[in-house]
């Protein structure tokens, strides 16, 4: 390539940059922006210079590109949906957690230690062997789900999924399905989770669980999107508590996953969550970085399917039931698609 070329080119990328309204920061979508940027120059199109009608066109193209990937009937689609107004960089301020990974990387190392000290995870991994593994399996078929959650502007996913979680085992131990307080957590979790800024699943299982926090329904504590100082009546209680929690990488063993999944019951999962922006449905197999510093979401998963030609776990979002999938969204089974086996916690609770 002549070095007029290469200039020309590092010039048009670098006004790209600096100009154009769209966060390049996630590594993902670098190749679909470099991709782009050759694109309009090289047909010279007329919005080259109009950042927000850039912005429009961008957003499309990388739709399309997605969308070329779709190998089968079942494959992920995307399209237009609540999220699709945003841009790239607003998407990740307002329904994910950036920061995310530090936190998790911060209680790996927490997780660590106290599995050197703690036997007990020991004893749900000798659970989970018990039971055969069926061809396909969902935790909503058997009543102990309740329903999908909108979050909001509130970055609290991480309670959001702890507590479907304690839900979920409350009813398969007790036979009784309740709403508990997100928003308890929300206003409440200690140990550097901070409302609707931020926490991480793993950190606000190891406070509910060393401080013995009676988990109060959702109707004593009711959710407000909002973080505010923690109000716990004194008069109100609960003996439900986090007896026992694990929190571990599943990575390469996914399969371990899926008995945990079976034998134990759904299981809250940091997941990276940037291209979901755009999810309109189908399984995701593709486009969905699955480093352990991209993680940037939390979900909650509830089963899983094998019995078709893309195996896929069933993911339960908390972005509404408008999102995906009535509120779900499936991401295909073994290779820690978006992330998804990094960091994985299972909860016991005491009723
Ligand atoms: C690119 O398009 C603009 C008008 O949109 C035109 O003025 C310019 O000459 C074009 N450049 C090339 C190299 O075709
Ligand atoms: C457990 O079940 C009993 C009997 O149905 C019920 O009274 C109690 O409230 C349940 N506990 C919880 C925590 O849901």
């Amino acid at each position: 390539m002549e070095w007029k070329t290469v200039a020309a080119t590092a010039l048009v990328i670098s006004l790209g940059f600096l100009a154009i309204p769209i966060k390049v920061a996630p590594d993902t979508s670098v190749e679909d922006v470099r991709l782009f940027e050759t694109y309009v120059s090289y047909y010279n199109k007329s919005y080259r210079h109009d950042p927000e009608e850039y912005g429009r066109k961008f957003g499309r193209f990388q739709i399309e590109r997605m969308n070329r990937l779709r190998s089968t009937q079942e494959s992920a689609y995307y399209g237009l949906t609540e999220f699709s107004d945003l841009s790239e960089e607003e998407f990740l301020s307002l329904a994910l957690r950036p920061d995310l990974s530090a936190r998790g990387e911060r209680h790996r190392n927490d997780c660590h230690r106290r599995r050197t000290h703690d036997p007990l995870p020991e004893r749900l991994n000798r659970v989970k062997r018990l039971i055969d593994i069926p061809p396909k399996f969902d935790w909503r078929t058997k009543g102990v789900v309740t329903p999908v959650r909108a979050q909001g502007s509130c970055g609290a996913c991480w309670a959001y999924t702890v507590v479907a979680c304690v839900e979920s085992m409350v009813a398969i131990k007790n036979s009784t399905l309740r709403s508990f307080s997100v928003q308890e957590m929300i206003d409440c979790a200690g140990n550097g989770n901070f409302g609707c800024n931020g926490g991480d699943i793993c950190s606000l299982l190891s406070w509910l669980e060393d401080n013995e926090v009676p988990i109060l329904p959702e109707s004593d504590y009711p959710v407000t999107g909002t973080s505010g100082t923690c109000l716990v009546d004194r008069s109100k209680t609960s003996t439900v508590r986090v007896g026992d929690f694990t929190c571990d990488s599943y990575v390469d063993s996914e399969e371990e996953l899926i008995s945990t999944l079976v034998n134990h019951g759904p299981v809250a999962a940091a997941v990276n969550a940037l291209t979901w922006q755009n999810y309109l449905g189908g399984i995701i197999q593709y486009h969905c970085d699955g480093a352990f510093s991209m993680l940037n979401h939390a979900v909650q998963i509830v089963g899983y399917d094998r019995s078709g030609p893309t195996p896929f776990y069933i993911v339960r979002n908390s972005w509404g039931p408008l999102f995906g999938n009535k509120g779900y969204l499936y991401i295909a089974i073994g290779k820690n698609i978006c992330g998804i086996a990094n960091q994985v916690a299972a909860v016991d609770v005491i009723i």
